[in-house]
């Protein structure tokens, strides 16, 4: 295989035409198509790390809102007048959300009994916009008044209300209140403080924004949501990651504890709580705000297929490997089981009743379901073996996603391929944390595959310019083009190639653990990496058909640092051909389209380009971002000028 570099900076020409050297003629075969492409070829991959849940995509404001952390007041600041006006204290009944606050007010006024919640590092609070607040309450009489206020930084108030507890009792009652914010802030925090006398046991202390993703209450950031909707992905990998395993099996992720009321979903430690020491974020829980039904709900509301992925009875491992032993597996795999049922069980089985329950009858049809996430030896592929015959046993239809490890090429790597291809496994996930020459030298990794084994799904990939793993990878111009020329390679290949994800998906600014990172995201706003855009030009241009693209009767995959590949769309009726041009210099060339009667004239072109170490950011989101141009297409050829270090989409109608 050829290694090709991409070194040194050059000016930028303009998008599709300009200065250039040597001219190649490439030829594309309109008519022969050799693969289709699937519907699922693009996609994301969603993992609740770097803040992308809780604190993230999850629109909740409150860090702590059910005192659950291992510190109950975490998030949390308190004022009290006595020792003893505020208690931590659980119920006594069986609850997955024992803890509560027991607040005592004497004749209160302001400055006597307090509360201030941080927010996940803040609060982003927008000017003119309806805020809901709710909690939880029992009292045994009327007697107290909650002040609420969002302040900034000097204590300023950004919005404010009163809410007065009306019940009372033994019993747990919910009360909301909507007011509006008057100004925005990106750090505020919700401050409340009580007035008057009585004894008021206090949980689940919410707040959203209204400008959720649907206007859903208790919903989903929309501007987050959005930027997946934008990519129109082909389906949504969930919930991971190293998360589906934990660090050990109790901290596994379990589908069932992340259905029902939110109040009573378990709480649990987000494992990249503790991963890395030195990016250590000991205020990182998974509340399961966002669970199971609410990701079947947003890859629908996008129209992607789900692919969930569920613990095989093994804890991750890199941590403590827990395993659990295969006459104990049961468990595990009625959970597989159940969660099929769940999401396409007709509404009078035991889990399409429930799903009904939370409002939504009609099936989400899933059709594909992961097994085990990074899992490797032999223990692996003893479990996978025992789910695999439970799950075609009971659905012959369902696509079961099988890991190869961490790694696309070490010892891991090859046992896993071996024995998962001699089972006939339904599709395969690759995993790539590679640098960008990596990412070059393979783009013909997928030339040799078999075309009648298993399909790949390349379930987590990105170039990362320094190691990998919590380090500080930024997300470049450099990272995004090495993608986008890898990719040539796999949508070329899409015989084998199925589907594929970058990841991870979300990162906070103020709270990551592992980069680089697709999307971004502040309290208040959110932009696209370079990497985001290469992703969302492939998934809106992915075409239903490969067809031939050669030069010299080769694939172009690396010779003279250009890789492209071609795709027709039935339905649009284009030839769409997608070529990165990952040298300096910009090259003139020649596409030649054979197998076609006529083509439209004029031909549309998106190009991404830049210095290799551009980056994106807040201030300026669009500094890689796709530039559209038109070329002309005279006698079914298309001169095409490739500037340095771009990424080009030609789109033709046929
Ligand atoms: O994407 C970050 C992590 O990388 C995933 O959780 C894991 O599967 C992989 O090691």
């Amino acid at each position: 295989m050829q290694k090709k570099k991409i070194i040194g900076l050059s000016l930028a020409t303009s998008l599709c035409m300009g200065l250039a050297v040597a001219q190649k003629t490439f030829t594309v075969k309109v008519n022969e198509p050799v693969a289709p492409i699937q519907s699922t070829m693009w996609g994301v991959f969603f993992e609740d790390i770097n803040f992308g849940a809780d604190g993230g995509i999850y629109a909740e404001l409150v860090k702590n809102r059910s005192f659950e952390f291992f510190k109950p007041l975490m998030g949390w600041s308190v004022k009290r007048k006595q020792e003893g006006d505020i208690l931590v204290l659980s119920r006594k009944e069986a609850t997955n959300n024992p803890r509560f606050l027991r607040l005592t007010a004497r004749n209160a006024v302001k400055g006597d009994l307090e509360l201030t919640n941080e927010g996940f590092r803040g609060m982003g609070i927008k000017k003119d916009l309806r805020y809901d607040f709710s909690f939880l309450y029992r009292q045994a009489a009327p007697g107290i008044t909650m002040h609420l206020s969002l302040i900034n930084s000097k204590g300023e108030s950004l919005g404010q209300t009163v809410i007065k507890p009306a019940e009372s009792g033994a019993a747990w009652h919910k009360q909301s209140v909507s007011f509006q914010s008057v100004a925005a802030d990106p750090k505020a925090k919700l401050y409340i403080w009580l007035e008057g006398t009585g004894v008021i046991d206090v949980d689940m202390i919410s707040l959203f924004p209204g400008d959720t993703w649907k206007n859903r209450s208790g919903g989903m950031r929309g501007d987050m949501v959005q930027m997946l909707a934008d990519m129109k992905p082909g389906f949504i990998r969930f919930p991971g990651g190293c998360i589906v395993e934990g660090v050990d099996l109790a901290n596994r992720y379990q589908w069932k504890k992340t259905i029902g009321p939110v109040e009573e979903r378990q709480l649990i430690m987000n494992r990249w709580n503790i991963e890395f020491p030195h990016k250590a974020a000991p205020d990182y829980f998974q509340t399961f705000g966002l669970g199971f039904f609410e990701y079947f709900q947003l890859a629908e509301d996008i129209g992607a297929e789900p692919l969930p992925i569920l613990n095989c009875g093994m804890a991750c491992q890199f941590n403590t490997s827990e395993l659990v032993p295969l006459e104990d597996l049961d468990p595990y795999v009625q959970d597989a089981l159940d969660l099929i049922e769940f999401a396409n069980g007709d509404v009078t089985t035991q889990w399409g009743k429930v799903r009904a329950s939370m409002g939504h009858p009609q099936p989400f049809h899933l059709k594909m379901l992961g097994v085990g996430n990074e899992n490797w030896g032999p223990q692996y592929i003893e479990r996978v073996k025992v789910f695999t015959k439970a799950l075609k046993a009971k659905y012959p239809d369902i696509k079961l996603v099988n890991s190869s490890g961490t790694d696309p090429d070490n010892e891991r790597f090859n046992y896993l391929n071996g024995e998962l291809r001699s089972m006939n496994a339904d599709i395969i996930d690759e995993h790539y944390y590679r640098s960008p020459d990596w990412f070059l030298s393979n783009a013909s990794r997928y030339d040799s595959y078999d075309r009648k084994g298993s399909k790949i799904f390349a379930g987590e990939y990105a170039a990362h310019a320094k190691i990998t793993g919590g380090t500080n990878n930024v997300n470049s111009w450099r990272t995004a083009l090495a993608e986008a020329a890898f990719m040539t390679g796999l949508e070329r290949n899409a015989a084998v190639v199925n589907m594929a994800s970058y990841a991870p998906l979300f990162a906070n600014t103020d709270a990551w653990q592992w980069s680089p990172d697709l999307i971004w995201v502040n309290n208040l706003q959110v932009y696209g990496t370079p990497d985001y855009h290469v992703q969302k030009l492939y998934s809106l241009n992915k075409g239903t058909q490969v067809v031939p693209l050669t030069w010299e009767g080769k694939a172009l995959a690396g010779q003279d640092s250009l890789y492209a590949t071609a795709a027709v769309d039935e339905k649009t009726k284009e030839l769409i051909i997608k070529i990165a041009n990952v040298s300096a210099k910009a090259q003139n060339n020649v596409l030649a389209l054979e197998g076609v009667k006529k083509t439209a004239t004029v031909a549309d072109c998106i190009v991404l380009k830049g210095d290799l170490e551009s980056v994106n950011s807040f201030e300026k989101p669009d500094n890689i971002a796709p530039q559209q141009s038109t070329v002309a297409v005279k006698n079914k050829k298309v001169a095409l000028t490739l500037a340095p270090y771009s990424f080009t989409v030609l789109k033709v109608k046929l």
